[in-house]
């Protein structure tokens, strides 16, 4: 039987919504990922190269530190949703990916973005996966239904 966890980042609501409707959807528990110092509008500026955002993005060795982290990973199965920043998962995600031993782990990111696929996504986080087994995620419209994300979970084939 495989235990499912939806962890999510979501810093202007598009990815909380659809990591919501996945974990309703699977049956799944839901954490939010949440950084230790909060990202303001200012910080998300993709068009000032000095914003925060746009620092840790063009540094490969940055990992933003997680308000209370999660002590362990008890789960078999863990979905990792974020917004695709620069083509890729914001480096929070590494910094939570790190935290755990993933052995064995099945590790299936998803994103929302303003139209981009998941891009490097899997290269960046690859080197955060150590001993899991990282699949190749799917980008979402907020739009997308419970069924189908559900129908998209069943896609892994991992079984109950
Ligand atoms: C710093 C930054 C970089 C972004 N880079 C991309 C990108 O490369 N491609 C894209 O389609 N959208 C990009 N976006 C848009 C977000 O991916 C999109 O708005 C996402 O749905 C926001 O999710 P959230 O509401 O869960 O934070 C970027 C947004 C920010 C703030």
């Amino acid at each position: 039987m495989s235990k499912s966890l939806v962890a999510y980042f979501s810093v202007t609501g598009t990815t909380k919504q659809v990591a919501q409707n996945l974990a309703e959807a699977i049956g799944a528990d839901l954490y939010e990922i949440k950084p230790e110092v909060a990202y303001t509008t200012a910080d998300l500026n993709w068009t000032n190269k000095q914003s925060r955002s746009s620092v840790e993005m063009a540094d490969m060795s940055s990992r933003p530190a997680i308000q209370k982290p999660l002590p362990d990973m008890k789960y078999n199965v863990l979905y990792v949703g974020f917004p695709i920043w620069w083509y890729r998962a914001p480096s929070i995600i590494n910094t939570f990916l790190e935290s755990f031993d993933l052995t064995d782990v099945v590790v299936i990111p998803f994103a929302t973005s303003g139209g981009s696929a998941m891009g490097k996504t899997n290269e960046a986080l690859s080197p955060s996966c150590v001993g899991a087994v990282l699949k190749e995620g799917h980008r979402f419209s907020v739009h997308t239904s419970k069924d189908e994300l559900k129908q998209w979970s069943e896609s892994y084939n991992l079984g109950k």
